[in-house]
């Protein structure tokens, strides 16, 4: 018994000396000390041995225990310590590598636009104001003079919420001009970005989402030529002294009575180009003088009170203003392409 315990010890301290990862010295440690273990297999045995040899033997058995345990703790903390080793060697840190440049971007292009076109409104005394997406039928359209069964109403041509018709992605920005007329003191001035969905296929030119600016002026004595006044004044700030802009008479529910506005097409200067689509003009905004229907519905008298309004497309004046061909361009956000502006 004496050998064997001997031999036990001698085998274990090699093999506990030997061992390289922490799962393998926990194998070994049940090897040996484990309730089936070699240690434990040879003090079973003690219950054999005569009253005269137990003692001697019992504190040579708890000898090599304790030898064993203290090898198994010295293993371990030499596993440890190679496997801290390892760790910061492994995330050592070069100083001397060069770093990543951190690529800085910059406004997108519709986004300079929409910036310019607010300075200049914010110059002339105009609030910005900011509306919800999800919004009222009601104000989207019944509010705005357009009644039950205008063809822009129909579930081809909006996004609705409810079987109803009650609640939809808004078409246009115009809805804006009543939430001002609801909340705001008279006289107003105000514009109102911001995106606006309607079911259309995506090509060249259009997209089922895309982005308005509304305008709305209303004050006393305010007539059709402070409308004309104010939008060349946007046309000439946006695209340039003396650029040429002419109003076509045109219809909406809201506003009566309604013009287009075009700008002579940059590129040939109004002879006709492919940019213009061969008509030396290029369409920009819809406005006109607030229908007198719509100043009632908000409670505004409107033999006292005048107004007019417009609505622009941010993305055709973008690409007006900076050149750019294809609609998609604007949300593709290919970096190739927006770095050029
Ligand atoms: N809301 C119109 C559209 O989406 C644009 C528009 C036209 C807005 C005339 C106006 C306006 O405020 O007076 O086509």
């Amino acid at each position: 018994m004496k050998e064997q315990l001997a031999n036990i010890k001698r085998e274990a301290l090699a093999a506990f000396e030997a061992v390289d990862a922490p799962a393998a010295l926990d194998e070994l440690r049940v090897k040996y000390l484990g309730k089936k273990g070699q240690l434990t297999a040879v003090l079973k045995q003690m219950g054999r041995l005569s009253a005269e040899e137990r003692p001697a033997m019992g504190a040579l058995a708890n000898d090599v225990r304790t030898a064993l345990e203290n090898a198994i703790e010295a293993a371990a903390q030499k596993l440890e310590a190679a496997a801290l080793e390892a760790r910061l060697k492994a995330e050592a840190l070069d100083v001397t590598v060069p770093g990543k440049t951190v690529r800085r971007g910059h406004k997108h292009p519709m986004y300079r636009a929409l910036d310019e076109i607010k300075d200049i409104f914010v110059g002339m005394g105009f609030t910005v104001l900011d509306g919800p997406e999800i919004e009222l039928a009601e104000l989207n359209f019944d509010r705005l003079n357009a009644e039950e069964g205008h063809p822009s109403r129909d579930w081809s041509d909006s996004f609705y919420f409810d079987q109803d018709a009650r609640v939809m992605l808004r078409s246009q920005t115009s809805p804006m001009q009543v939430r001002a007329m609801d909340t705001m003191p008279l006289p107003i001035r105000i514009i109102a970005p911001g995106r606006v969905y309607r079911k259309d296929e995506i090509d060249a030119t259009h997209s089922p989402m895309f982005h308005q600016v509304e305008g709305m002026v209303i004050d006393k004595n305010v007539t059709m030529a402070d409308l004309k006044g104010t939008l060349n004044l946007l046309a000439e700030e946006l695209f340039g002294k003396g650029t040429v802009t002419r109003f076509r008479p045109h219809h909406f529910p809201f506003t009566e009575p309604s013009c287009e506005m075009d700008v002579q097409c940059h590129k040939c200067g109004g002879a006709g180009c492919p940019t213009c689509k061969g008509e030396g003009w290029i369409e920009l905004l819809g406005a006109g003088m607030i229908h007198p229907n719509v100043l009632r519905m908000a409670h505004i008298d409107p033999e006292e009170w005048s107004g007019w309004a417009f609505g622009m497309g941010l993305e055709r004046t973008a690409m007006r203003r900076f050149k750019i061909a294809d609609l998609r361009l604007i949300f593709e956000n290919d970096a190739r392409f927006l770095e050029q502006f």
